[in-house]
């Protein structure tokens, strides 16, 4: 049987996976996971519950209770609507701090399987090429210089009319690139067959324009 085909992007914050992931997948007709989406969810969840973000084995059991619906660029958690309260700064380092436990990355492993449907799958994240999608047949790993990508933050929350400080940004970012890469438990990592796409100075268009290029020479 062959199986259904997938393209794994990771990289750090701000990268621009989100974007470039979701034109490719547009573009191929394909599926699309925004698997960072999980971890806000039950960053959120816990924090609903008064759950502490430090606590591996209790979020654990928070992780397996969640009923997630991502549907036309809304995403409901056990039916409610939370797509707002969950793309926040805050809510980003809870979902890096909650993502550190073994047990809960273990618990939302089958959840991000299941997303893998005909015709294929777009996934970003930090390991989907590594963990979740080993078998991806086409790795991409998505970065940008961490000021670019402090920039590009900026201009997202000045653009929805929120408070935002330049420096307090890029600090928070290289504290949530630290706590990603570091970690034991699946590391952001480039990983050796991964095309590396460096959005430094890339449109979004053009970053869609490589993934594709590499795509039709996987095919
Ligand atoms: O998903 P991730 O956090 O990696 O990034 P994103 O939310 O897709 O992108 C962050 C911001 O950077 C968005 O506002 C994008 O429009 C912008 N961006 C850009 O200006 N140029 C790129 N080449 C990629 C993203
Ligand atoms: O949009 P941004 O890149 O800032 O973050 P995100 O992709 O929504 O992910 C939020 C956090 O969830 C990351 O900082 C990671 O710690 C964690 N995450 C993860 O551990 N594994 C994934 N596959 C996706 C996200």
């Amino acid at each position: 049987l062959p199986t259904i085909p997938v393209i794994a992007v990771d990289g750090p914050s701000a990268s621009g996976k989100g974007s470039v992931a979701d034109r490719v997948a547009q573009q191929l007709g394909f599926h699309y996971l925004d698997s960072g989406a999980i971890y806000r969810l039950l960053a959120y969840a816990a924090q609903a519950q008064q759950v502490a973000w430090s606590d591996g084995p209790v979020l654990a059991q928070v992780a397996a209770e969640m009923h997630i619906q991502f549907e036309a660029g809304e995403i409901y958690l056990n039916g409610i609507a939370v797509s707002q309260h969950i793309r926040s700064e805050q809510m980003g380092k809870g979902a890096s701090e909650v993502a550190v436990h073994p047990d809960v990355r273990k618990a939302l492993l089958q959840t991000q399987k299941n997303f893998r449907q005909l015709p294929g799958l777009v996934a970003d994240g930090r390991d989907m090429g590594s963990v979740v999608f080993p078998d991806a047949r086409l790795k991409v790993f998505l970065t940008a210089g961490v000021e670019t990508r402090a920039q590009r933050r900026f201009d997202q929350l000045i653009q929805r009319g929120e408070q935002a400080d330049f420096n307090t940004i890029l600090e928070d970012l290289k504290q949530r690139d630290l706590r990603d890469s570091q970690r034991t438990s699946a590391p952001l990592q480039q990983l050796p067959d991964a095309l590396l796409v460096d959005t430094t100075h890339m449109t979004i268009a053009q970053a869609v324009a490589m993934i594709l290029d590499a795509w039709k020479k996987c095919i």
